[in-house]
């Protein structure tokens, strides 16, 4: 469903990511981990198709992003680490505003209502977004995301500064997701969340993958039989460094 071939991102001085080559396929939760500055964000960048790469390529359902990417995008819904939400708006309006921008056509509210109920939203839909707490910004921005009905999500941290119980309802809606066959592309440096529900997990150092697979799979490579996902992460990330 992504295909990712010798993705290189280089700005000026660093080499943000280094010859990335990643295959997901459909209903698969993949997880994208390292610590800062190893790569993350730019490649979530380049896969929503808002940072141009400097060599490499991705498809998404077999389309070219880099070739035709106005027929690739639309199959992906693609969340920000810091998405822009319209304080003065309404979350219904938001889902509106969203699916006009997108140009969603039949019944937009429709959809938008169906979203908003599904991530629990339905009674707050009237109540400017000023007012939502982080974890409905979170859903809401989601929901926006699924407006055009996607094969993959791409989200960038979706964890950061939720809650527990916000946790859980992001990671809840992801495995949903995933059961309805969506791919999902999201990057974090909660391990226990990348443990809890992804399929595969990727590790990104320096801007070079260093470690994918399962969390078995990696636990193995890193030698550390009962260890968790966090004693692998150390321990070859250090590796690298060293
Ligand atoms: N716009 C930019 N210009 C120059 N360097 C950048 C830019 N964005 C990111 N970088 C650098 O690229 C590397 C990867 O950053 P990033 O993708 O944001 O990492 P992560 O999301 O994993 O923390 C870092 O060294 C960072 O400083
Ligand atoms: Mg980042």
């Amino acid at each position: 469903m992504i295909v990712l071939k010798e993705l290189t991102k280089r700005y000026d001085r660093v080499l943000a990511v280094d010859r990335l080559s990643l295959r997901l396929e459909a209903g698969e939760i993949f997880g994208f981990i390292g610590p800062n500055g190893a790569g993350k964000t730019t490649t979530i960048r380049m896969l929503g198709g808002v940072l141009k790469p400097t060599a490499g390529a991705i498809e998404i359902g077999g389309v070219s992003l880099l070739e035709r990417p106005v027929e690739a995008k639309r199959m992906i819904g693609f969340i920000p680490d810091r998405p822009y939400l319209y304080e003065k708006l309404t979350g219904m309006e938001f889902m509106t505003f969203t699916a006009d921008l997108y140009g969603v056509d039949g019944d937009v509210e429709g959809k938008a209502m169906g979203l908003l109920e599904r991530f629990d939203l339905l009674n707050r839909r009237h109540e400017l977004i000023e007012a939502y707490s982080h974890g409905m910004r979170q859903r809401l921005i989601i929901a926006a995301a699924l407006l055009h009905d996607p094969a993959a999500i791409v989200v960038d941290e979706p964890m950061v500064g939720l809650d527990p119980t916000a946790v859980k309802m992001v990671k809840d809606i992801f495995r949903d997701l995933a059961r309805r066959g969506k791919t999902i592309f999201m990057s974090t440096h909660t391990l226990s969340v990348a443990e809890d529900i992804c399929d595969r997990i990727g590790i990104i150092h320096g801007g070079s993958l260093i470690a994918l697979g399962t969390v078995g799979d990696l636990r193995r490579s890193a030698g550390v039989g009962e260890g968790d996902l966090e004693e692998v992460f150390m321990r070859l990330t250090e590796e690298e460094t060293r």
